[in-house]
């Protein structure tokens, strides 16, 4: 007889784990969220364990009909969780054990060790597709924004230094490219997600007829033409966690880009640039002082992204000195994929919520894409068309820069004698260059911030996105 608390492993055991150690090891308090899945991979097992012959058909009919009726307790919330059964596998286990005879015959040629796998890969390729519709939706409202106040230009900053001008559609366009490659990404994850571990058994399969094809397309794991995907090294299996890393790598780096993004609205909505005002509703005051309106929501950006990062680490180093192949360590990785996830899809909600109800300040934009030193390299080309080399045309046009600070002038109100000493090819026509209208439609090159460009970027997206 198995003792109270041992679960199903307690044959060989004496005495039950100390109180402790079960608090110490459970997982089911953050792993029960794999419980659709698990139930699925069960009901996928089972089918196959009477497609085979290991079961009988009226079995697999008890088991199916046990686990929906857990499943539909589990999501009314109604479920009893027992830490003392340790995860989310025994937990359904268990409880069906006490209502179906049959589900004695459950874990007939599987190990929770193929099952978690096979959890997890369930849940990776669902988790992919949520974060796949939230990057959508922060895209749209990247679009939308960049649609309202897109034509608004600001400078453009290297070395978070003025350089020069662009369309707010430019900028707001390229975290549509960031997150349109992000998207891929999490397909990538998903496709990689897409084999199907169940028949690797703890680490070396079975000794039963199991057909492992059967529960792949049960569940799903299958090509474009429906042909089933199955891992093919059993140890590889159990032991692999690059699923893990991958889909924490994607957040991270999804973490990444929204997070230069919330660093961009950051200084832009400062007093010193004021280039835009986000919404109240995203934003938070002082206690103490009473002008405040500080941008938390895209500060709590950044730092979830730290977050994300951490998550990552976490994953390879927990796996890098495992020996093959399943070690409990393993069971650590699911509290970093989990909130990677949840941080990932509330952090790109708020990413839309922040942009959606965001407005140019177009006057002090004005003000700042006005410096004509942001067309100091528009003014080299310029002497590049007129031939005189760039390298030369550079070091020209540093020297009318360093006249105009100087002389305290700002560089488009130079005289045209004092700036043709400096070098004869700056003709009488050489302040045209100045003309941020006229400098913003040369720019025709794909990829390029001319407005004909923008707007045929746009309507790329706009399309891409409807
Ligand atoms: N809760 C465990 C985990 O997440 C399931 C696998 C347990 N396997 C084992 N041999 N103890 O890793």
């Amino acid at each position: 007889m198995a003792k109270q608390n041992q679960a199903t492993w307690g044959g060989r055991f004496s005495a039950g784990p100390a109180e402790l150690m079960l608090s110490f090891s459970e997982s089911v308090s953050f792993d029960r969220r794999l419980a659709q899945f698990d139930i699925a991979g069960s009901k996928a097992h089972s089918a196959m364990l009477a497609h085979v012959g290991l079961i009988t058909a009226k079995e697999r009919n008890a088991i199916h009909r046990g686990l929906d009726a857990i499943g539909k307790e589990i999501a009314a919330g109604k479920f009893e969780w027992n830490t003392a059964l340790e995860d989310v596998h025994m937990n359904i286990e268990q409880a069906l054990t006490q209502r179906v005879p049959a589900a004695a015959k459950l874990h007939t040629a599987r190990s929770r060790n193929d099952q978690v796998a096979t959890d997890m890969r369930l849940f990776f390729k669902w988790a992919c597709g949520e974060i796949d519709a939230r990057l959508e939706e922060a895209q749209r409202a990247l679009l939308a924004l960049a649609e309202l106040d897109g034509e608004v230009m600001i400078p453009g900053y290297t070395h978070l230094q003025r350089a020069q001008p662009v369309q707010v559609a430019h900028h707001l366009a390229a975290y549509l490219e960031m997150f349109e490659r992000d998207r891929a990404r999490f397909s990538g994850v998903a496709k990689h997600a897409n084999w199907c571990p169940l028949g690797a058994g703890a680490l070396a399969g079975t000794t039963l007829p199991i057909d492992r094809e059967f529960t792949a397309k049960a569940l799903g794991f299958v090509d474009e033409r429906g042909r089933p995907r199955v891992t093919q090294n059993s140890m590889d299996t159990v032991a692999d966690r690059d699923v893990f890393v991958e889909f924490a790598t994607a957040c991270a780096l999804v973490g990444t880009h929204f997070s230069r993004l919330a660093e961009d609205l950051i200084l832009w909505s400062s007093s010193e640039f004021k280039y835009i005002d986000l919404p109240d509703t995203f934003c938070t005051g002082s206690s103490l002082m009473p002008q405040k309106k500080n941008p938390d929501s895209c500060e709590l950006l950044r730092g979830k992204a730290a977050r994300l990062q951490g998550n990552l680490t976490t994953l390879l180093t927990m796996a890098k000195g495992l020996p093959l192949t399943y070690n409990r360590d393993l069971q650590e990785d699911k509290p970093p994929v989990f909130d990677s996830f949840d941080q990932t899809m509330m952090c790109l909600a708020v990413v839309a919520g922040t942009l959606t109800g965001a407005r140019m300040r177009r006057e002090s934009c004005a003000r700042a894409v006005a410096d004509p030193a942001l067309l100091a390299t528009d003014l080299a080309d310029y002497l590049v068309e007129n031939g005189v080399p760039f390298r030369e045309a550079h070091h020209v046009v540093g020297a009318v820069v360093k006249l105009a600070e100087t002389s305290g002038v700002p560089l488009d109100k130079l005289a045209t004698a004092d700036v043709q000493k400096i070098h004869p090819a700056l003709k009488a026509d050489w302040i045209d260059v100045f003309d941020l209208k006229r400098a913003a439609a040369r720019r025709i090159g794909t990829g390029m911030p001319g407005p004909k460009q923008v707007k045929r970027q746009l309507a790329r997206w706009r399309k891409h996105l409807a």
